[in-house]
C-alpha cells in the first residue's frame, strides 16, 4: 500500500495537470488549508473589524484584472497596486499571514489566489453572510501591470451600460452585477469615493447633484465629509448594519440611501429595480443568489493547465 504522502503527491500532480478547480482540492495535499485560512481571517477580524470588507474588495479587484490569480498582491513599481483605484485597498497583511502559516505546514502547495478567494469567502460568512463552498486549485499569475487596471475596473461614476459591459466581459450577468454589489452591505469608503455626488455652490456649501438622494442621508455625508475633509475619514457603506452581511444594502437603495452613484443606479434603472426590490424583501433570496454569483466571481480567468505557479511569497512572483 502506498503511504498517504505518496498518494497525496500523485493526486496533487494529477490535479494540477488537469488544472480543474475542485471542492476540497487540498484535502489530501494540505488537509488543514481551509481551516488555517479561516483561523487567520477570524483572528485578524476579531482585532480589526474592517478586515472582512477589505478582503472582499481585494478579491473583487483581483478577479477583474487578469482573473483570480492574486496579481493584485504583487508589489513593485507599475504593478496593479500602483493604480490609484487600488490605493485604498487593504487586507494584504491578512493574506500574507495566512500564506506564512501555510508555507510552514504545506510548503509550496497552496496558491495565494486560493488563499484570497477563501479569505473573502470566510469574511462573508464571519459577518453573517452565507457559507459558500468554493472549489480551489487556482494558480498564481506572474503578470501584474498598472496598465491592465483601468480597462477592467468599474468606477463609481460609470453608467449602467458601462458597468454591464465590464461585468459581461468577465462572464457576469446583469443579475450578478446587482447581487455582487450587495457586497457594499459591509465595509467603508473614503470621502473622495463619493465626492462626485456633491457640488460646491458659490457660497462654498455642498449640495447633492442627484436630487433624489435622501436629504438626511446627504446631510450626514456632508457633515462627515466637508470640503477638504481629512483624506483618512471613512463612511460606512451601509451605516445601519455596517458590519453585518445582510440585505440592508438593498433596503438602503430603495430608501435612496445608496452611497455611490453606481449603487443608486441599480434602483433607478428599470432593468435592475425589480431585483433590488426582491433582495430587499427577501434576504434568503439574496443569499442564494450571492452563493451563485460569488462562485462565478471567484472563477474568473482562473489559471490552470500549466499556467501560473504557486508563489512562495504572495507579494512577489517566484524567481
Ligand atoms: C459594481 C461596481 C462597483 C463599484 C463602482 C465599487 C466601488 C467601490 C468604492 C469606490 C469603494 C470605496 C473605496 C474606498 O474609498 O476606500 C468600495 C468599497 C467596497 N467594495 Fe465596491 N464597488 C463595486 C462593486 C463591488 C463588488 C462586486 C464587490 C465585491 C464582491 C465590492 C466590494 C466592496 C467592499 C467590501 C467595499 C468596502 C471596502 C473596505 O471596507 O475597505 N464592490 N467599492
Amino acid at each position: 500500500m502506498l503511504p498517504l504522502m505518496a498518494i497525496a503527491v500523485i493526486w496533487f500532480s494529477l490535479a494540477s495537470a488537469s488544472a480543474q478547480l475542485a471542492v476540497g482540492f487540498y484535502s489530501l495535499s494540505c488537509p488543514g488549508a481551509e481551516f488555517m485560512v479561516r483561523n487567520t481571517v477570524r483572528s485578524a477580524a476579531s482585532s480589526d473589524p474592517s478586515v472582512p470588507g477589505k478582503l472582499l474588495r481585494l478579491l473583487f479587484h483581483d478577479c477583474f484584472v487578469e482573473g483570480c490569480d492574486a496579481s493584485i498582491l504583487i508589489q513593485g513599481n507599475g504593478t496593479e497596486q500602483s493604480d490609484p483605484a487600488n490605493r485604498s485597498l487593504g487586507g494584504f497583511s491578512v493574506i500574507n499571514s495566512a500564506k506564512r502559516v501555510l508555507e510552514i505546514f504545506c510548503p509550496g502547495i497552496v496558491s495565494c489566489a486560493d488563499i484570497l478567494a477563501l479569505a473573502a469567502r470566510d469574511a462573508v460568512e464571519l459577518t453573517g453572510g452565507p457559507a459558500v463552498q468554493i472549489p480551489t486549485g487556482r494558480r498564481d499569475g506572474r503578470i501584474s501591470s498598472i496598465s491592465n487596471v483601468r480597462p477592467n475596473i468599474v468606477d463609481t461614476g460609470f453608467t449602467m451600460d458601462e458597468m454591464i459591459r465590464i461585468f459581461s466581459s468577465k462572464g457576469l450577468s446583469l443579475e450578478d452585477l446587482v447581487v455582487l454589489s450587495g457586497a457594499h452591505t459591509i465595509g467603508s469608503a473614503h470621502c473622495s469615493s463619493f465626492s462626485d455626488r456633491f457640488r460646491q455652490d458659490s457660497t462654498g456649501k455642498l449640495t447633492p447633484i442627484d436630487t433624489s438622494l435622501d436629504r438626511s442621508f446627504a446631510k450626514e455625508l456632508i457633515d462627515r465629509c466637508p470640503v477638504a475633509a481629512n483624506p483618512s475619514i471613512t463612511v460606512s457603506n451601509d451605516p445601519q448594519t455596517s458590519s453585518s452581511f445582510d440585505n440592508q444594502y438593498f433596503r438602503n437603495l430603495i430608501a435612496h440611501r445608496g452611497l455611490f452613484q453606481s449603487d443608486s443606479v441599480l434602483f433607478s434603472d428599470s432593468r435592475t429595480r425589480r431585483l433590488v426590490e426582491d433582495f430587499a424583501n427577501d434576504q434568503e433570496s439574496f443569499f442564494a443568489s450571492w452563493t451563485q454569483s460569488f462562485m462565478k466571481l471567484t472563477s474568473i480567468g482562473v489559471k490552470g493547465d500549466g499556467k501560473g505557479e504557486i508563489r512562495q511569497s504572495c507579494s512577489a512572483v517566484n524567481i
